[in-house]
């Protein structure tokens, strides 16, 4: 039996088919790629079932009020390096544009979190890495502060956990985290993750200083 399955909450794909995209000769490769590693329809778009209350669907460039509100959380960005700050209506609008374009994320790698009324709450991604490193993934998230501490973000890497280790390529998750990101570490222990690399001395550059990191991984059972 593997790691997760005794708490799994088996996700629900609702496939819903995309607008077939207009392909750029970049974004040809990164869709070929995926496709090599994703064993679902390239135009399939994946909604997933966490829990009565949790879903994960594709981003929509309405979401911007809601991103844009939850970022505005110093908490939320600060272990997210890549993340501008001070966050603005303009960052979420052109995020928002890019990723929730038709075809972009095709197979799909990118949700948002939702909550029972539909609002986007967070996001959850696994980031799948280029060959021949291409039997593992990343994965990354973030919730907004008000919905934090209630196990959320824990069922939804779960799920994310349940779905990557259905493609028979994936056989490696890992999560890089900001050492000091005790809640995180905490969600990738939760989810049956274990610390692989414990110190990464200024693994990340963030407000002007160095931060060490720390990686988790889980590795599929056979
Ligand atoms: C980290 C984050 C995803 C956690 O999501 P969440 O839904 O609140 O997580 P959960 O409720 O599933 O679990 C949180 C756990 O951390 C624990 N925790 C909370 N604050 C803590 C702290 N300061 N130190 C240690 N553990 C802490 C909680 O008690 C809980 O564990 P428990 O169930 O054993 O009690 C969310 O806070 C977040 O998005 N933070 C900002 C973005 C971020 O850091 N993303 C990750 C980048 S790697």
């Amino acid at each position: 039996m593997s790691l997760w399955t005794d708490h799994f909450i088996i996700p629900s794909p609702v496939g819903e088919t995309a607008s077939r995209p207009a392909y750029t000769r970049k974004s040809k490769g990164r869709h070929l790629h995926r496709r090599l590693i994703f064993n679902v329809s390239p135009n399939l778009i994946m909604n997933f079932t966490v829990s009565e209350r949790i879903t994960l669907t594709k981003t929509r460039p309405e979401d911007q009020g809601d991103v844009f509100t939850h970022l505005q959380e110093r908490e939320v960005g600060r272990y997210m390096p890549w993340m501008p700050w001070p966050y603005t209506q303009e960052h979420a609008a052109e995020w928002l544009a890019r990723v929730s374009a038709p075809g972009y994320d095709q197979p799909q790698t990118r949700w948002a979190i939702r909550d029972e009324t539909q609002r986007m709450i967070g996001v959850v991604e696994l980031a799948p890495q280029e060959a021949p490193l291409d039997h593992m993934a990343e994965i990354g998230y973030w919730l907004a502060k008000p919905y934090s501490g209630q196990g959320i973000m824990t069922a939804v890497v779960k799920t994310m956990v349940g779905y990557a280790f259905q493609q028979e390529k994936i056989v490696r998750l890992f999560a890089p985290i900001f050492a000091a990101n005790l809640r995180s570490a905490r969600v990738l222990e939760k989810a049956g993750f274990s610390v692989e690399a414990p110190l990464m001395r200024k693994r990340y550059f963030r407000d002007g200083q160095y931060h060490d990191g720390r990686q988790y991984a889980l590795i599929r059972d056979p």
